[in-house]
Order: structure tokens, then sequence, then C-alpha cells
């Protein structure tokens, strides 16, 4: 272990961002909230999934309802007590819930519900998100009953806990363990392991789940994926349900709001996103902003393209409030002793320069511009349009204005990971947090904490930087 400095008193709190407005409710409350919320909220999802296959075909989605609700209204006026009518609602909407309006001998309310949920489907109730490779990642919204106006919006992800867990570990990083905000958030979220039966909360706690529940949630998240598509390959064994973010992301926000920022708001933008970027490069994940590579032994910063998929931006008047989503940590920095060594090094070599914020700033700027070229942008049919449409934000990349930003994004966190952040990390916020985790990944955050250590015994001069300084 390297040497740590956990006996350092903490200095005064940095103060919290200036102007920063924490997002309304995502919609995603019951979701979050409780394993029969969840069933219940993906029971009805299922039963629209089910819904829109079977009604969606021939026409436009206007048309298809249209037409399936002349339908039900015929059937209804030709009601025959011989089993059918229940038969054929039963291909709309689960034969479970036709028992229950059957039952209760209330047909005119069943029927009145079914119209009110294929209306619903004027909008799909998912999305499956095309820009990742993983997951899949199922964007969804929908009302949570035919009767209520409101909408549930939530993100579904096949994933692992490796995700899971970074993602429990941004959250506690970006609101400064409760105390703060470093400039970034990441979403609410919850992790299931179906075949362990337990569930992290929102929390981080782990839980088992009841029996009855885990029957159920297996068939729910078994059947969902299926019904959309009967192909559809899963790429993780843990699922998780995450608040959904309700703005672009990263590539989306450059294409068609970054244009209208202004001076000042692109500056609290490019800070805010080196702020993340540095923490990135202590969580080892190298998939978003920082490229590093890992070539004959050794790791280096690179200028692949950054994954602007993996941040997704807010407008708000104090400046775009950047979230931190696909939070996955390099599993190979936690379980290959030779390549967690070889980074380590690479920290220590790194942060000793006196220049390393500069040569980041570089990197960065090269990765974000590598993310925008023609080149990454020749997929595209209309890589021409999006190519312009990019082009105030990657010029800007140039700029001395961006540079300085993001220079000012990393000193800041500097400034916050030593006199804030790490000490919060050995406290007792930071041993609860690292307790709730051991429960499920042991290995994840001692592995972490090697890095944070090294982080703040090679840059103990951090607090030079006046946080006071303009942005
Ligand atoms: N919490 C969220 N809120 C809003 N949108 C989201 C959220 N999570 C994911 N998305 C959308 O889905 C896209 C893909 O998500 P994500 O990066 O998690 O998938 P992935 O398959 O892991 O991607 P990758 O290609 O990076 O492996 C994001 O770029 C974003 O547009
Ligand atoms: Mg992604």
């Amino acid at each position: 272990m390297i040497s740590t400095n956990v006996d350092r008193a903490r200095p005064a709190a940095a103060p919290a961002e200036d102007g920063y407005v924490p997002h309304p409710p995502s919609g995603a409350e019951r979701v979050l909230g409780s394993t029969s919320s969840l069933l219940n909220t993906t029971d009805r999802l299922l039963s629209l999934i089910c819904m829109e296959k079977q009604i969606m075909v021939g026409g436009t989605r206007g048309l298809c309802i249209r037409r399936t609700c002349a339908k039900v209204d015929d059937l209804w006026k030709n009601y025959v007590n011989d089993g059918s009518f229940h038969t054929e609602m039963g291909t709309l909407i689960s034969p479970k819930a036709v028992q229950q309006y059957g039952e209760s001998g209330d047909l005119e309310r069943l029927v009145e519900r079914v119209k009110l949920d294929v209306r619903s489907l004027a909008t799909s109730p998912f999305r499956k998100s095309d820009k990742g490779l993983e997951g899949p990642t199922l964007l969804t919204a929908y009302s949570p009953d035919a009767f209520s106006g409101v909408m549930e919006s939530y993100v579904m992800k096949w994933t692992n806990w490796s995700e899971i867990c970074g993602n429990a570990l941004y959250k506690a990083f970006g609101n400064c363990f409760s105390d703060g905000f470093c400039g970034f958030l990441a979403p609410d979220a919850t992790g299931h392991d179906l075949e362990k039966g337990v569930r992290q909360t929102v929390e981080a706690d782990l839980e088992e789940i009841a029996p009855d529940d885990l029957e159920a949630l297996r068939e729910n998240f078994g059947a969902i994926p299926s019904a959309i598509n009967p192909d559809m390959q899963l790429h993780g064994e843990q699922i998780m349900l995450s608040e959904r973010i309700s703005g672009e992301n990263l590539f989306d926000f450059a294409k068609t709001k970054y244009a209208d920022l202004s001076d000042g708001q692109k500056n609290k933008f490019f800070s805010r996103l080196g702020r993340l970027a540095m923490l990135d490069l202590m969580m080892g994940n190298h998939d978003r902003l920082l490229g590093v590579d890992f070539d004959d032994g050794k790791y280096t910063l690179d200028t692949r393209e950054a994954n602007l998929g993996n941040a997704m931006i807010v407008e708000a008047e104090a400046g775009p409030v950047v979230h931190a989503i696909d939070n996955a940590i390099n599993t190979d920095l936690i379980h290959d002793d030779e390549k967690n060594r070889a980074y380590l090094a690479f920290l220590a070599e790194l942060f000793s320069d006196e220049k390393a914020f500069e040569t980041m700033v570089e990197k960065m700027c090269g990765s974000l511009t590598s993310a925008t070229n023609d080149v990454m942008l020749n997929d595209y049919k209309n890589w021409k349009e999006i190519s312009d449409q990019l082009k105030p934000f990657r010029e800007d990349l140039n700029s001395e204005a961006a540079k300085a930003a993001i220079l000012h994004g990393f000193k800041k966190m500097e400034h916050l990971l030593c006199h804030q952040l790490i000490p919060a990390w050995n406290g007792p916020a930071g041993e609860s947090l690292k307790e709730k985790l051991s429960n499920i990944y042991p290995e994840l955050t001692p592995a972490i904490s090697e890095r944070l250590q090294l982080f703040l015994a090679v840059r103990s001069n951090a607090g030079a930087f006046s946080i006071n300084e303009a942005i």
C-alpha cells in the first residue's frame, strides 16, 4: 500500500457550486422504491410492449390506434357472454387484467381501460438506445396506469456490478458525500442480481429480494427483452434501473445546444467536464472524456475518440449540468495485479509531472476532437450535416478559452479531491459506502482507495490552487 495521509486536518469545505439547480423528480421514484412497486411497473411495461406488438401492424401509429379502438368498440357493441370477448381483450392487455375486470363484472370499465392503454401508445413506452453497444439500454416512458396522466420514465439496462457500484461511487463523489456539488451528478439507480436474489438500493444497501417477488421479477425481466425482439442479446448479468435524465447526451448536446451557450456557460461546461474527466482517471473509467491505452505493459494517455454517449447534459442558466452515466469501472485494474500496478505507476508518473494538467488538457481536447471529426462521423448517412452542426463545438476545442476552462476543472477537482473528497472517503461517510459496496463487490473499493491515496501523496501541495479562481 502506498502511504496515506488520512490524518491531515480537513480544511473548510469548498463552497457549493454557485447557481446549481437540482433537477426535478425524474418519474422513476416507483421503479427505484421497492421490489413490489418495481413489479407493478414492469408488469405494465410488459403489457404495453405486448399490446404495441399486437396492434402496430399495417399502417401508421395513429391509424393502428384508431383501428384498434374501433375494433374494441365493435366487440363491446356486439358483446355475447360466450368467453370470446374476454379472449379478444386478452390479446390486447394481459389476461390477468381481463380476469380482474371480468370478476368484478365491470366490463365497461375494462373497455375504457383497453382504449386508454391503446391511446397511450401514441408514443412508444420504450426506446432501445441505438447509441450503446452494450446493454441493451431501454429508455422507458409511460403512464403507470390507464387512468393517470402522469408519466413514469426510467432507464433499464442489462449490465454488471462494476457499473452499478461505479454509479454509486460517482454519485457519492459528485455530491461530495452529500455535502455539496462537485460539478457533475450521477443518476439515482438500483441494481438487481436475479441469480443471487439480491438488490442494491438507491442508498447502496444490499437487500434480499423476497422469494415471491424474485420469481415474478425473473419472469418480467426474462420476458421484456424477448417481447421487444426475440433475438435481443443481453450483455450483462445484472439489471440496473436508473432515473432517466431529461437532457441530451454530450454528442447530441454538442450538435444542437452548444452553439447557443454564452461564453460564461461554455466556461462552466468545460470546467465541469474537466472535473468529471479527472475523476474518471481516478476511478479507472477510460471510455468517456480522457482516453487511456494499455500497450506493452504500460498505460498512456491517448487521443482516441471520447465516448460522448456517456454523459448527459441538462441545460441550466448557470451553465449546463453534467450527469455521468455508464459509469463502469475498468475491471482489469481490479482483478489483474500486473495491470493494477502498471496503472498506479502511470498515475504516479503523470501526477509527479508539473505539466500533468496541461498534457491532460491537450489529450482531452484531442479525444473530444476525434469523437466529432469527419472520420468518426462517416458512419452516419447525413454525416456532412452532423459535421456542420458540430462545428462550433469542435472549433472551440482548439480555443484558449476552452482549454483554460478544462484546466480550471482539473485544478478544481484536484483541490476537491485533496481537501474534501479523499478526506470524506477516508472518513465515516466513505467508510459507510465502502462497507456497503464490499457486500457485493469486495475487491472494488480497496483498488479505488489505493489510487486515491496515491493521488493525495503525490499532489500534497494542491492547496496552492485558489478555489475562488474565476469560472
Ligand atoms: N440515465 C439516463 N438518462 C437518459 N438517457 C440515458 C440514460 N442512460 C443512458 N441513456 C441514453 O442511452 C445511451 C446509451 O446508454 P449507455 O451508455 O448506458 O449504453 P451502453 O450500451 O453501455 O453504451 P456503450 O456503447 O458506451 O457501451 C446514452 O448515450 C443516452 O443517450
Ligand atoms: Mg455508453
